[in-house]
């Protein structure tokens, strides 16, 4: 790949936890034919010293490696000012410089690792200032949030569509990253077995749970705007539903997937006002202990309100009202500081018609297809089958496939993939304006009815999964949460 990369926010956070290591592993892997990368922050830095910086976040992130000079020796240091377009005429300079001496064709990436608020007048200067004046392809990478609502993001759209248009805008969903959320659709379309129950006749719940033990950590100021329905629900858990919903799409391509995925957000029921808190529960942590520390209730966190009303846990009931889902409860559930950091997908199916088999002390189990998203990866299929010795026992038996056990080694990080596409020009794994319009409006409908102070908050422990509603959510249907611990993957 040909590429000028430059990463706006080079000194924070994202950058060197994932960008910088991500990079890294492309170059190892011979992924970066031609690149350099310039680093573009507020602080003022030698090149050395970015350097320098550079080496330590793949250090730290994936020990010491050989190459590690020759890595760095494409990264250079702009020190900017955001607001100030002098900054940007030298930027550009720079940037036509860089491009000449490593012959890389007029292509640029903007990354945008910024605080949100800088991600429209960034746009709008790239444009003004004659940074997207180039020869080759230019790409704007954003990372969430993009908008705190729809009428923001509608707004931070404009700018940045003033500047590039909707091919040219990566919008990050890291989830998107994640191998076995891209496993989905290949599971779901690349076996007999499954497509054809994959409906509402097969089909009795699904339940997407994504749990953190972490609290909010350093980044109460943030949280506070945005709790877990912001944060998780409106980008990442919408996508997963998105993807385990769609129809097949007609052919692999950015825009067919993408068009399947809007239709579903277009086949989402609808809920608001006093309906919100039938199909969806909020929750707040309080104190308590997770592997045997005791934690803060998050009222008690830096940078966060003593009567705070921002929830740190969301479960809900999505319906999808089309031909293929009216009726199949979608459960969600994601939140900070609970039991266990788990993603997974248990896609339960109904009961068969009549059992003739009974577990020695129990109903026989209904097949789940799990799918496990991390920290392990794999797919588990639980089916009932009979007990040795036995006469008319059946036992739940579970044929498991982990990703880490087949290949010996973990697959490569979501930033690696996603950066990797956009320099390839695949957006099929970024999320397109639709479906980030359809999803706010979704969100925003709950967080309206959620402007009430919850008198209940804190209502979980922390270390729990949940407040007891959220049990109680699917218990009125007569379902209940699968435990994440009992599911796990065998293999690992
Ligand atoms: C981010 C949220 O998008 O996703 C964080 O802002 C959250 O609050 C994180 O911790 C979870 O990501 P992962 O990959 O650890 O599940």
């Amino acid at each position: 790949m040909t590429s000028l990369i430059m990463i706006f926010g080079a000194t924070g956070d994202l950058a060197k936890r994932k960008l910088f290591p991500s990079l890294y592993r492309l170059f190892s892997r011979n992924r970066l034919e031609k690149f350099a990368v310039i680093g573009v922050a507020r602080r003022s830095l030698t090149n050395d010293e970015f350097q320098q910086s550079v080496k330590e976040s793949v250090r730290s992130a994936l020990g010491n490696k050989d190459n590690l000079d020759e890595f760095v020796s494409h990264f250079y240091y702009q020190s900017h000012d955001v607001a100030d377009s002098s900054s940007y005429v030298s930027l550009r300079k720079f940037a036509n410089q860089i491009d000449t001496n490593y012959d890389l064709e007029g292509n640029r990436i903007f990354y945008l690792a910024m605080a949100p608020e800088f991600f429209g007048p960034i746009a709008l200067h790239l444009k003004s200032d004659g940074l997207t004046d180039v020869t080759g392809y230019k790409r704007l990478v954003i990372e969430k949030p993009f908008g705190h609502d729809l009428e923001s993001a509608k707004e931070l759209n404009k700018q940045i569509r003033s500047a590039f248009s909707e091919k040219e805008v990566y919008r990050i969903d890291h989830y998107l990253g994640k191998e076995m959320v891209r496993n989905i659709e290949v599971i779901r379309f690349a076996n007999a077995i499954f497509e054809p129950l994959w409906n509402n006749r097969y089909i009795s719940n699904i339940q997407i749970t994504s749990s953190e033990t972490l609290g909010v950590e350093e980044r109460g100021r943030y949280y506070e705007t945005s709790g877990a329905l912001r944060d998780m629900l409106q980008n990442h858990m919408m996508q997963m539903v998105a993807l385990l919903a769609m129809e097949p799409p007609i052919k692999l391509t950015t825009d067919e997937i993408r068009s399947e995925k809007v239709r579903v957000f277009r086949a989402l029921r609808t809920v608001e006002g006093e309906e919100v808190n039938q199909y969806f529960v909020r929750g707040q942590y309080g104190e308590g202990t997770i592997d045997d520390v005791q934690v803060p209730k998050y009222r008690d966190e830096p940078m966060v309100d003593e009567q705070s009303n921002t929830e740190t846990f969301v479960a809900g009931k999505i319906m999808i009202d089309n031909f293929r889902w009216a009726g199949v409860p979608f459960y969600i559930r994601t939140g900070k500081r609970m039991a266990a950091k788990s993603t997974k997908i248990v896609i339960q199916f109904k009961d068969i018609p009549m059992n003739l088999y009974y577990q020695t002390d129990k109903m026989l189990n209904p097949n789940l297809l799990v799918i496990h998203i991390q920290p392990e990866e794999g797919i588990t299929l639980h089916l009932n089958a009979k007990k040795a010795g036995g006469h008319l026992d059946a036992q739940e038996v579970k044929l498991s496939f982990a990703n880490t056990g087949i290949h010996a080694m973990n697959t490569p990080e979501g930033y690696e993939k996603l950066l990797y596409d956009c320099m390839r020009g695949d957006a099929t794994n970024f999320t397109h304006w639709d479906e980030v319009a359809y999803s706010w409006a979704f969100v925003d409908r709950i967080s309206a009815a959620w402007q009430q102070p919850m008198a209940t908050f804190p209502n979980y422990p922390a270390g729990s999964m949940g407040p007891q509603e959220a049990d109680e959510l699917l218990e009125k249907d007569g379902f209940f949460w699968w435990p994440v611990s009992d599911l796990e993957v065998d293999v690992c």
